[in-house]
């Protein structure tokens, strides 16, 4: 809980000095800081600043870490996964690499739905383990906080069964857990044909139940074609809403169906996907203040076409990136691995790419007055990483160069 981490080569602080995100230019000023260091008090950071100015000496419980060399930066949050699931899908990744679409392989009974079967036929202690698993490797690459959404139980009973899971995870582990309720991932098999009948259900049955037992701080809708049309995504958005859960939607991925427009009309806190935005989209959710979640790995792993990064920054909206984490559009969890991406494909900069992947994730979370950047007060959630310099996370692709986490002050060493 006490630390102090000194002799820091480089400190990224992602300082918001008083902002709850950072949007155009403002997102390339990491707040950089060399030979630094940081005191961790109770769990929190008491202090962040250059050795020179260093005035303090250590009470006799505060170990010390020594971070020559060493590049530190605020733990990573990824603001948007489906890590919670059962069963894989390597065979659809196969049939992608031999031409087949994501959208083909969903109309012929693959996609979402196949892990819907594999979730509803787990145990909750089954889809624990295999989560805690995956959290595990997560937070050595250095994710200190996750959003996980339920969505691939789409009947009450496994949405449940989802939720709870995710709410042990949250009081049983280190990492920061945020639950997001995504009953309207898909329309399950039993409602074929009848969105309405499964929009009814959600708002007058389940979302009720989540909303009483006060099991997710977001709620979530795949607003698409074959999915969940807008006026579906406002019904169920909207009962979320009164159930006093905050919003997001799945918005534009495949289709330009208006998703981020209905986002910035709802004030949802963020809209993700956004590969198809439509320039109008832009401007509403500019001026909704609406978070851009992009997912830079499912273009990636699905071989389509990349959100628009650069017309969101140019044009003031907030961008964060995460994984999407789950085993059909993108079966990785690294966010080094998401901000390479972000760089190559993306021209996100270096320095876009870790707001992305801190500061304004947690503000995708509602979170960024409590993490996102080394800052007095906020909690001591903080990577070591083993480089020169910031850049090196995104160009050295595929090496993982986290050698200490932080989480709440305590080092977990690996
Ligand atoms: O965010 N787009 C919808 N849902 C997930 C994919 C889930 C799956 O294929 O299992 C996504 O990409
Ligand atoms: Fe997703």
């Amino acid at each position: 809980m006490n630390l102090f981490v000194k002799n820091i080569s480089q400190l990224v602080t992602v300082a918001a000095r008083g902002k709850t995100v950072k949007t155009g230019a403002d997102m390339r000023d990491l707040g950089v800081l060399t030979d630094a260091g940081v005191l961790c008090r109770e769990g929190k950071i008491a202090w962040a600043g250059p050795m020179r100015e260093w005035q303090g000496g250590l009470p006799p419980d505060v170990p010390e870490l020594d971070a020559g060399g060493m590049t530190v930066l605020p733990g990573f949050v990824d603001s948007h996964t489906h890590m919670m699931f059962a069963g894989s899908r390597e065979k659809e990744f196969a049939l992608r690499s031999g031409g087949a679409t994501y959208q083909q392989i969903a109309e012929q009974g693959g996609g979402i739905l196949s892990t819907i079967g594999h979730v509803r036929a787990a145990g909750k202690k089954a889809l624990k383990r295999q989560t805690v698993r995956y959290m595990n490797a997560m937070m050595r690459s250095g994710t200190t906080t996750v959003e996980i959404k339920s969505g691939y139980g789409l009947d009450m009973d496994s949405e449940i069964k989802m939720l709870e899971a995710i709410a042990e995870l949250r009081s049983e582990e280190l990492m920061d857990v945020v639950p997001t309720f995504l009953g309207a991932h898909a329309v399950p098999p039993e409602y074929k044909g009848r969105t309405g009948d499964y929009v009814a259900l959600l708002v007058d049955t389940i979302i009720p139940y989540v909303g009483r037992k006060k099991l997710a701080r977001f709620c979530d809708v795949f607003c698409e074609r074959g999915y969940f049309g807008v006026e579906d995504a406002e019904r169920v958005l909207g009962a979320a809403r009164s159930w006093g859960m905050d919003l997001k939607v799945h918005a534009d991925e495949l289709t330009p169906m208006g998703g981020a427009e209905l986002a910035a009309r709802l004030g949802a806190v963020s809209a993700d996907h956004l590969e198809q935005v439509s320039p109008g989209g832009i401007t509403a959710m500019k001026e909704a203040g609406v978070v851009a979640g992009l997912l830079p790995g499912v273009s990636f792993f699905l071989n389509h076409g990349y959100a628009p990064a650069r017309a969101l920054i140019d044009g003031g909206v907030a961008v964060a990136i995460a994984s999407d984490f789950n085993p059909g559009s993108c079966m990785s969890w690294s966010m080094p691995m998401m901000m390479t991406i972000a760089c190559t494909q993306m021209h996100m900069t270096p320095e876009e790419a870790i707001t992305a992947s801190t500061l304004n994730g947690a503000a995708a979370l509602g979170l960024s007055g409590e993490i996102g950047s080394i800052e007095v007060g906020k909690r001591a959630d903080i990577i070591v990483a083993e480089v020169p310099d910031y850049r090196f996370i995104p160009y050295h692709f595929g090496a993982n160069h986290v050698r200490t986490i932080i989480k709440s002050g305590t080092i977990l060493e690996f």
